[in-house]
């Protein structure tokens, strides 16, 4: 599958499951002082969530345009480094807005990548957070997740938040093993390790809560839901490669910085043409909008 295959596969699933299909925003957020560059493809919901907005629709799904070079989500020192971070990427995401929460939210993530996607179950592992005994109970006994294959993590890990303020909850993240092969070798290795063995591919958000500038968390209206998705490491993943730059969208902008320069793809400038091409994205999107 094309990079635009898995995206509109996404869209589609979502969309014939009752979710509004929502255009990306833009990257320079419309009407949020808190942020520079959208980072997530929840901020266009944001006051959906905290019930300051109401929509037509309480399910949306969207491809969302996003932007990681600042802020509290900022992903600049790693790119052209490891072989999953970018300053431009999108993410795919879905969301419930006081509709379903954690039973269907995972529900319809785990039947999307392993049915739609054909992930093998054996080299997928979940997280949760430290305390959610019923999303680890929801993976082991509605999806049948090994006990032995959800990890719980605490804040840094399972707990995620827009920025300083904004909605927040508990996550559960989904992971893939890439295979020793691509590990660091160590015998404490194992999702939430900073090697490449074992790759998130899909955060979803419980929001439950709205963070005040004072850090006071107060709950919101209602439960709601928001995940995230990476469509150039999902993309990776089925596209058979260990690299998102060597997925189809981002190896044509590599050969190209490749050409233009004269220097070898895969030689000494390396990590340069891959730092070319993922900053080319990103003004030539960020100009856009
Ligand atoms: N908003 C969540 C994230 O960005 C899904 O990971």
């Amino acid at each position: 599958m094309t990079g635009s295959d898995i995206r509109q596969r996404f869209l589609d699933y979502f969309g014939q499951r009752g979710h509004r299909i929502v255009r990306s925003s833009s990257l320079v957020p419309g009407n949020d002082p808190t942020l520079l560059f959208t980072n997530a493809g929840m901020n266009q919901f944001k006051d959906v969530f905290t019930g300051q907005e109401k929509r037509d629709y309480t399910r949306a799904a969207t491809s969302q345009k996003c932007v990681r070079a600042g802020g509290k989500h900022n992903d600049l020192d790693n790119v052209g480094y490891t072989r999953r971070h970018h300053t431009f990427f999108e993410m795919l995401g879905n969301f419930s807005f006081g509709d379903y929460f954690k039973q269907d939210a995972i529900a319809f993530a785990w039947d999307l990548i392993t049915k739609d996607y054909g992930l093998p179950k054996d080299r997928l592992y979940v997280t949760v957070f430290e305390t959610d005994d019923e999303a680890a109970e929801i993976w082991h006994k509605q999806e049948g997740v090994p006990l032995d294959r959800i990890y719980r993590f605490g804040e840094k890990d399972n707990f995620w938040q827009m920025g300083d303020t904004g909605p927040c909850g508990p996550c559960t993240e989904i992971y893939i093993d890439q295979g020793a092969g691509q590990g660091c070798g160590s015998a404490s290795c194992m999702p939430g390790c900073d090697c490449s063995r074992f790759t998130e591919i899909w955060n979803l958000v419980f929001m439950q809560f709205n963070r005040d500038s004072a850090g006071v968390l107060t709950p919101l209206p209602r439960p709601s839901i928001d995940t995230g998705m990476g469509l150039e490491r999902i993309a990776a993943i089925l596209q058979g490669k260990h690299d998102n730059y060597d997925t189809d969208t981002l190896r044509a902008l590599v050969l190209a910085s490749a050409e233009a320069t004269g220097q070898d793809p895969d030689g000494p400038f390396r990590a340069s043409h891959r730092v070319v091409a993922d900053h080319l994205r990103s003004s030539a999107f960020l100009m856009a909008d």
